[in-house]
């Protein structure tokens, strides 16, 4: 197992250390041959070499069977809109180098956490659905993009073509067909022409799939139904930004933006990586919840090597942890809050003692 492993900004370098020593753990555990390497990027790599994805980076990311990705993003930029070169530019210069399209974002909820969600629990307890974002066009990638000469006016473009569309919509089929049959495909086309035409592209591959149930639904009735009937969805499929949006909001269904992996999967080498971001006002201070990444590193081995009872027992471990109450203070009942070290300890721990 050829891994990358790209710890990025902020709390990105901790969390993934934590992951780390899970992903070893198992490794050695199932007698895995594992060997990794370290590579820059973000508002790191800028610092370093000037390129928030350095072509270094990139060539060994294309020459490893998975990435293991942190966190982008810093303070600086943000509070500096007028920055040209920018770290998130290194996360999208990689999904789109990698061809990454899909972004898998599981939602579901953990028993020891259904205290935590600001949602009443009989509305959440047993959500457990898929949410599936294209990742590699839209308004993210669309040109033109940019400023007019005299400043005054900025504009972005959303572009989509049936290829892109179709690719994720069949793909979410796939997905749908493997659990409970059920689609729902968000998009806003009372009013925008991408949306449109992801409509009319979709329609025409729901024929291909008439065992899936396919919804459609506007993206302000998504973000509506998501809080207010979470149970109600299996697999959603959505485009680049609806799906940044909305898979933020169904994190809170499960307690804490902390808890959510995600899985980029595409052309080349598939990325695993958190869905939260770099959350640079608690960088280095060993609190921030490796949760979400040590999920992240369970969907590599699921995803990238297909080793479901290596990502079993890491979520058993996850699940167990919580239960045992060794969580970051995001978490955290009244009680004690433990570190982000101390939870990876303990997590690594459980994998030596369990099968
Ligand atoms: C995410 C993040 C990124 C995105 C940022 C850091 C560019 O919010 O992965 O959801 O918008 O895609
Ligand atoms: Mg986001």
């Amino acid at each position: 197992m050829k891994i990358a492993i790209l710890p990025g900004d902020g709390i990105g370098p901790e969390i993934i250390a934590q992951a780390l020593e899970v992903t070893k753990t198992v490794c050695r555990k199932f007698k895995h041959d594992l060997e990794y390497k370290e590579a820059l990027v973000g508002a790191t790599a800028i610092d370093q070499v000037g390129n928030p994805y350095p072509e270094e980076t990139h060539q060994l990311c294309m020459q490893s069977d998975a990435v293991l990705f942190g966190a982008i993003g810093s303070l600086k930029y943000d509070n500096d809109p007028t920055a040209k070169i920018r770290p998130e530019q290194g996360l999208l210069a990689m999904r789109k180098k990698l061809g990454l399209y899909a972004n898998i974002r599981p939602v579901m909820t953990f028993p020891s956490l259904i205290h935590k969600s600001p949602l009443r629990s009989e509305l959440i307890e047993g959500v457990d659905f898929m949410c599936i974002r294209e990742l590699t066009g839209g308004i993210y990638f669309g040109r033109p993009q940019g400023r007019s000469e005299d400043g005054s006016t900025a504009y972005d473009s959303s572009v989509y073509t049936i290829e892109e569309i179709e690719r994720i919509v069949r793909l979410a089929y796939q997905y749908a067909m493997q659990r409970r049959k059920k689609l729902t495909i968000v998009d806003k086309a009372n009013v925008l022409a991408t949306s449109r035409l992801w409509r009319e592209v979709s329609q025409r591959i729901e024929k291909d799939f008439p065992e899936v149930e396919t919804e459609y639904l506007f993206v302000d009735n998504a973000a509506m139904q998501i809080i207010q009937w979470p149970k109600r969805f299996d697999v959603m499929v959505t485009e680049n930004m609806f799906g940044d949006i909305l898979t933020d909001e169904a994190s809170v269904i499960t307690g804490s933006l902390g808890m959510l992996p995600s899985a980029s999967i595409g052309i080349h080498t598939s990325v695993f990586e958190p869905i939260h971001g770099s959350y640079p006002q608690a960088a280095g201070k060993d609190i921030a919840n490796p949760l979400a990444t040590i999920l992240s590193a369970a969907l590599m081995f699921e995803y990238a090597f297909g080793l479901n009872e290596e990502a079993n027992l890491i979520r058993q471990a996850v699940a167990a942890s919580m239960e045992a109450g060794i969580v970051t203070e995001d978490i955290a009942l009244s009680g004690k809050a433990y570190k982000t070290s101390e939870v990876g300890k303990w997590i690594v721990q459980y994998i030596n003692d369990n099968k």
